[in-house]
């Protein structure tokens, strides 16, 4: 009774080594024939990007690049690439990188179809028209925005990261090849590895959570947890990389259906002010959030334990939450994820001042109030101060 079940994915979702190399084959199959690859200098210069724009060509399919993102999307990279794209006459868009390509290309693909101007569509489902086709290829286990309908654009004119949910985002073709993660640095996999257990925690407790994403979430948190610190020890570590994959896919698309909540509410203006990875300023709250949270859902925090195998079946659900907790503590630790106050270029001084307006632009941004424990401006700001 009452069961209510919605899911918006992708129509196309290829998980497994060497998947991106069909990249070609799909995007015809798509109907495509001009393609523009958006992608980042790192992807350019490791041979990535052109080896997937290769795959393209051999398909018959003309493509242009833009590659002009360095760090956290903006409005002034997706307006950059919407030019390219024009130039290119392209009918489509194909996406390699980490979540931050991914996200420009999202925006990229909606504003060749809609007058825009992009922040009109912050929130829920404001984006009237479709994009082109887009194929994400992510080379992160990850932000899962291979397969969500969200993008997240920082507003360049008033330093807000903008939250855009609608379902003209969602990818036509996910190729999530664990293969192009080989080369990820071990920095960068502990901290969207860490996102992408965010991803499965944040979506298994939230409000909007529903039997199909609690699934998905469950196996998410169970490959993450345990194949982490094997792939941050030894990035070759095939088996873990690829399990790193499925899980980030598995949790993007738990979360992109049942929303994230406090952590991501609360880490997205850390980004803005400070300019801080999305995966990195997640990884620094996720245990300060997650322990302050867990008298809202004692139950379903243990579940997540339980899968993780950090606690028995006999185990009590208070023990067993507090053992998630703990175990967050230590994953952070072994990873080397800093203190919020160790980020680089946050200051003490800097932090004081806009750690209200930081509180409001979270409760403002929703995510807070899918969470099982919903916190006001001043309990948001304790958290900060704890994270610290
Ligand atoms: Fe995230």
């Amino acid at each position: 009774m009452g069961l209510s079940v919605e899911l918006h994915l992708p129509p196309d979702i290829h998980v497994g080594g060497g998947v991106s190399e069909r990249a070609g084959e799909l995007a015809k199959g798509a109907g495509l024939s001009r393609v523009l690859v958006v992608t980042d200098p790192v992807m350019v210069d490791s041979g990535v990007a052109g080896r997937i724009a290769g795959h393209l060509e051999e398909a018959g399919i003309a493509t242009a690049t833009f590659s002009d993102i360095h760090g956290e999307p903006t409005t002034d990279y997706v307006d950059a690439g919407v030019e390219v794209l024009r130039e290119h006459e392209a009918d489509g868009v194909l996406a390699v990188g980490g979540g931050s390509p991914l996200d420009t290309a999202k925006a990229i693909s909606i504003m060749a179809t809609n007058d825009g101007p992009l922040p009109a569509y912050l929130g829920y489902h404001k984006i009237p028209n479709p994009g082109l086709p887009l194929i994400a290829v992510p080379t992160t286990a990850g932000t899962g925005s291979e397969v969500t309908r969200v993008t997240v654009i920082t507003d360049t004119s008033r330093d807000v990261k903008m939250m855009i949910l609608s379902d003209h985002l969602l990818p036509r073709v996910a190729l999530a090849d664990y293969k192009l993660t080989l080369t990820c640095p071990p920095g960068l996999t502990a901290n969207v590895g860490v996102d992408s257990l965010t991803h499965a925690i944040e979506s298994y407790v939230s409000a909007k959570a529903n039997p199909v994403t609690d699934g998905f979430a469950l196996q998410a948190a169970r490959l993450i947890g345990a194949n982490l610190r094997r792939a941050q020890a030894n990035g070759n570590d095939e088996e873990a990389r690829e399990a790193l994959m499925l899980g980030a896919t598995l949790a993007g698309a738990a979360f992109s259906n049942a929303s994230v909540a406090l952590v991501h509410g609360m880490s997205r203006p850390i980004g803005a002010h400070f300019h801080v990875p999305h995966g990195l300023s997640n990884a620094v709250l996720l245990p300060t959030v997650t322990r302050w949270s867990l008298d809202g859902a004692r139950a379903r925090y243990a579940a997540i334990a339980r899968e993780m195998g950090l606690a028995g079946a006999d185990a009590s659900d208070e023990e067993a939450s507090e053992a998630l907790v703990d175990e967050l503590d230590a994953l952070n630790a072994d990873l080397g994820v800093p203190r919020l106050g160790q980020l680089d270029g946050v200051t003490r001084e800097h932090f004081d001042r806009v750690k209200g307006d930081m509180a409001e632009a979270a409760l403002a941004s929703g995510s807070p109030g899918f969470n099982p424990r919903v916190p006001t401006a001043e309990e948001i700001v304790a958290l900060y101060d704890q994270a610290w």
